[in-house]
């Protein structure tokens, strides 16, 4: 059930349940609000307010004036003085789905009613004007400007009144301290978010590990640290930036009569904006808005948690007015949750394909992120010893994107009685071998090596995978099954299998059990750089394969170069190159490569391919959006061939972009930082100068 809709409780359980609920709301703000120190991710907190808000709906005579749900936040710290809000700041109302969000738009517009219908012609429906904006996942703070010049700034505090915070905000360098052009109000208030950009986060993370002083958990947490820093100099030293976006009061000079506007004239006056703002005409394009910037959240620089979307007619806005605690103008439209509480009600681990154990929470699912979520990654066993994370623990779980799900943090405040520390295991959990966990590494493994069925399961999934030995159709599935039936153990067995082995898997038919063949029999023809790639040697991953093989030419070199030799391959250092020569050194490997030389695997001679001009040797190139006449792994491929490093992000040391249709925000990176950039026309002209 959605903590909104109605609930068949009597008044007296409810009268319970919504005491209860202030009580937890009041601690939650308390933690929040005043100590900058939150027990819970946001949506708990929604939740909770959202299930007060609607049993105080079912049943107004437990309204009361001092609930949650009737103020703005919490009470100001003691040790900065105070101050009140002329205009006090008031939060906003959040709608969570396209529906939501619909209901809003018609809400809105049937207030305006006659209003809205002027201008539009009779039969079609009004549409109106929203100024679209991101959500910006920071703190609140006001700014006052006395003739151009700051005077004020202030936090957000309860909403009426905030602390003074004018000697923190002065050292942020997006704050103006004098506003730009000539004709300067006589006094403006802005309000906007203060924020901690995801780059000026890891920075202060990094150099707070060096220094051995605590990391912040998020950007937002430490922004609001650093805010609020009694030393002026410590707020200086932390990347902090100022986003405006509105204006409460303005004497002086006349303002335009739209949201959208006001915001570009605040630019002028020399204020940051977001440049995610747009306006958008109705509902529709609201709705296209929030798709496009859900899509791009990863890429974008700071966090968000959602958009605020709000009338743009600064007339019609103080015609909607305000209900209690937030405009009916405006809303925010947040996306789902990526943090949530769950508890952990198992710890497995799991073998890789280098033997390394990687423990897996298994948890009471949960809907995060948009997604049902029933296990999470905890990395390697000093994660586990640092959280000190035990079964039967709640813990705080994040998932964006198509990030694994990771457990954050512990709320060892709810730990339950009687767990105990997680132990890491003697043995693999698979193959019984021993477990060696060197000194100075975070890493344990299994030692089975290639006797472990985990480790050759994980060994052939990367063997055949698509750009190791591409043995198309022969999915993890079957390698499973395969080597559960012990009819492979490496990868030369793939090599041997034939029609009546395969026929007794589960779900293989005639014909696929064929194609399986045929892929198999098809993969034989490959190259130095993908077989390197393909044996699995820790540490060489697809780039340093195709140095290595430009590097010496053929596999009989590589495998007889010691350790300095390896070193002379660009990228390769001596942690590779030790790896490399291990590999190597083992019997059982030498043994993989003849049985696989043996069965028919082979490649064209890399000497050959070595004499093809290499035009674009020492450039880092980039690929962005999706090309007409060939995939991207195809276009990588080529520009290799050429010479090129393909990366995957653009720096001030990319040579050029080469963008296709829908290119995103690489190309933008490019434009901002003058890298030059091809279309796919001139993309392929360049291929054919070079005949490729
Ligand atoms: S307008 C009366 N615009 O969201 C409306 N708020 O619950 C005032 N926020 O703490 C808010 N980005 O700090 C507005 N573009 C934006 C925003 C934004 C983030 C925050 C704001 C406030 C919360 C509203």
């Amino acid at each position: 059930m959605s903590p909104s809709e109605p609930s068949a409780v009597t008044e007296a359980q409810a009268r319970h349940e919504v005491e209860t609920l202030r009580q937890q709301l009041r601690h939650h703000n308390h933690r929040y609000y005043v100590l900058d120190d939150p027990e819970v991710p946001d949506a708990e907190y929604d939740r909770l307010f959202q299930r007060l808000k609607a049993l105080e709906t079912q049943f107004p005579a437990l309204l009361s004036s001092d609930s949650p749900t009737q103020r703005v936040g919490g009470e100001a710290m003691s040790a900065f003085s105070t101050v009140m809000h002329e205009v006090p700041m008031l939060s906003l109302d959040n709608v969570f789905s396209a529906e939501e969000f619909a209901d809003f738009d018609r809400r809105v517009r049937d207030r305006l009613g006659d209003l809205l219908g002027q201008g539009g012609d009779l039969f079609s429906q009004p549409v109106l004007a929203y100024c679209c904006e991101p959500k910006l996942d920071g703190l609140a703070i006001s700014l006052v400007y006395e003739n151009g010049v700051l005077i004020r700034g202030a936090t957000r505090g309860d909403g009426v009144t905030g602390e003074d915070i004018t000697h923190n905000v002065r050292t942020i360098p997006s704050v103006p301290l004098r506003l730009a052009g000539d004709a300067l109000p006589a006094l403006l208030e802005v309000r906007g978010e203060v924020l901690m950009s995801k780059k000026g986060f890891l920075k202060l993370n990094e150099q707070q590990t060096a220094k051995g002083e605590k990391t912040f958990v998020n950007p937002r947490n430490a922004a609001a640290g650093s805010l609020r820093q009694l030393d002026p100099r410590m707020t200086a030293q932390r990347p902090l930036e100022f986003y405006a976006y509105s204006v409460v009061r303005c004497e002086g000079v006349k303002l335009p009569g739209s949201q959208y506007e006001t915001l570009q004239k605040l630019a002028t006056f020399g204020f940051r904006l977001s440049k995610e703002i747009r306006r958008a005409e109705g509902e529709a394009e609201v709705q296209a808005f929030y798709a496009d910037i859900q899509q791009r959240r990863d890429s974008l620089p700071y966090e968000i948690d959602g958009v605020v979307i709000k009338v743009d007619n600064v007339r019609w806005q103080q015609e909607l007015g305000f209900v209690s605690r937030a405009p009916r103008w405006a809303t925010a439209y947040k996306f789902p949750a990526q943090e949530a509480v769950t508890t952990i009600q198992s710890i497995e681990f799991q073998v890789g394909r280098t033997g390394a154990l990687t423990p897996v929470a298994r948890l009471a699912p949960v809907f995060v992120g948009g997604v049902t979520v029933s296990n999470a990654t905890l990395h390697n066993f000093d994660e586990i010893e640092r959280m000190d994370v035990r079964v039967g623990d709640s813990v705080v779980i994040y998932r964006a994107g198509d990030v694994i799900p990771k457990v954050v943090r512990v709320m060892t405040e709810r730990r339950p009685e009687g767990t105990q520390p997680v132990a890491l295991p003697t043995r693999c959990p698979v193959c019984d071998s021993e477990v060696e966990r060197p000194e100075d590494e975070a890493i344990a493994r299994c030692t089975g090596g290639l006797f472990c069925p985990a480790q050759q399961k994980e060994a052939l999934k990367h063997f055949v995978s698509r750009r190791a030995m591409d043995i198309e159709g022969l999915g993890d599935k079957w390698i499973e099954q395969l080597v559960d039936l012990k009819l492979i153990k490496s990868s030369a067995d793939l090599y041997t299998l034939q029609k009546d082995m395969l026929l007794p898997l589960e779900r293989m038919g005639e014909k696929s059990a064929d194609n399986l063949l045929a892929a198999i029999a098809a993969s034989k023809n490959s190259t130095l750089p993908r077989f390197l790639y393909a044996l699995g040697i820790r540490e060489v991953g697809e780039a340093t394969a195709l140095l290595l093989s430009r590097h010496f030419g053929s596999l009989e070199k590589i495998m007889a170069a010691d350790e300095a030799a390896l070193m002379q391959v660009q990228d390769v250092g001596p942690v590779v190159a030790e790896s490399i020569a291990l590999f190597f050194r083992q019997p059982h490997n030498l043994e993989v490569i003849a049985a696989l030389r043996a069965a028919g695997v082979s490649w064209p001679d890399m000497e050959a391919l070595g004499e093809r001009p290499q035009p674009l040797a020492g450039q880092t190139w980039v690929l962005t959006g999706s090309l007409a006449t060939m995939s991207r792994d195809q276009a990588k491929e080529k520009l290799q061939q050429l010479g090129a490093k393909v990366s995957g992000s653009v720096s001030k040391k990319t040579h050029c972009v080469v963008a296709g249709e829908a290119a995103g925000s690489k190309l933008a990176d490019a434009e901002k930082l003058g890298v030059a950039v091809m279309d796919e026309a001139a993309f392929q002209q360049l291929l054919q100068e070079h005949g490729l």
